[in-house]
C-alpha cells in the first residue's frame, strides 16, 4: 500500500508524518512542487517548528516516509492520495475576503486525473467549500478514460505548536 500527499506544508508534512510512524507497512510520500520545500523535509533543518516533529521524522525519513519533488510519478504510483495544498482566502472578485481559492485544489485535481492509470481514493485534506468533493469528482471523472475515484472528505483542524501532540493522541 503507498500513500501520496501532494502538498508539503504545515498540515500535509505533520500528517503524513504520524501516519509513517503509526503505519510502518505502509509508505508514505509527500511532494511538493516547490523544490525548496522539498529539500528543507530532506535536511536537518524542516520547514516547520513543531514540538516533537523532529523526533518523529527521523524515525520514519528514508524508511517508509519520503519527501519527494517528482510530484507525478508519486501520484501515478499511489493507491491513497491526500490532497493538503493551500486554499487561502480570495482577494478579489466574487466572495473575496470570505471565500477560499480553490485554483490550487483544481490544478492538483487535474493533474491526478491526467497522470493516473488506477483507480484511486483522494482524500480533502484543505479546508474547502461544503460540496467542493462533488465538484472534485467531476473534475476527476470526466478527465480521466474511466478510471475510478472515490472522494474521502477529512478536513484537517491542525493546531500549530500542539500538531504532533494533537495528532498522537486524537479526540
Ligand atoms: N496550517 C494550519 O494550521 C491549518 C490548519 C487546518 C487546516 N489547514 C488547511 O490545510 C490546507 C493546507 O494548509 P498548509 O498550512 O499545510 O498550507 P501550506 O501553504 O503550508 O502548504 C501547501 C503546500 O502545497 C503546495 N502545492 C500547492 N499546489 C500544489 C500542486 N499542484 N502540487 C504539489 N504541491 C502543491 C505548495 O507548494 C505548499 O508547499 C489549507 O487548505 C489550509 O487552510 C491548515
Amino acid at each position: 500500500m503507498k500513500i501520496c500527499c501532494i502538498g508539503a506544508g504545515y498540515v500535509g508534512g505533520p500528517t503524513m508524518a504520524m501516519i509513517a510512524c503509526k503505519c510502518p507497512d505502509i509508505e508514505v510520500v509527500v511532494v511538493d512542487i516547490s523544490v525548496s520545500r522539498i529539500n528543507a523535509w530532506n535536511s536537518d533543518c524542516l520547514p516547520i517548528f513543531e514540538p516533537g516533529l523532529n523526533e518523529v521524522i527521523r524515525s520514519r525519513r528514508g524508511r517508509n516516509l519520503f519527501f519527494s519533488s517528482d510530484v507525478e510519478a508519486h501520484v501515478a504510483d499511489a493507491q491513497i492520495i491526500f490532497v493538503s495544498v493551500n486554499t487561502p482566502t480570495k482577494t478579489r472578485g466574487l466572495g473575496a475576503g470570505k471565500a477560499a481559492n480553490l485554483t490550487y485544489w483544481e490544478s492538483a485535481a487535474r493533474m491526478i486525473a491526467n497522470v493516473s492509470t488506477s483507480d484511486k481514493i483522494v482524500v480533502e485534506k484543505s479546508t474547502v467549500p461544503v460540496k467542493t468533493a462533488e465538484a472534485i469528482e467531476k473534475i476527476l471523472t470526466h478527465n480521466s478514460r474511466g478510471l475510478r475515484f472515490d472522494i474521502v472528505s477529512n478536513p484537517e483542524f491542525l493546531a500549530e505548536d500542539t500538531a504532533v501532540q494533537d495528532l498522537a493522541a486524537p479526540d
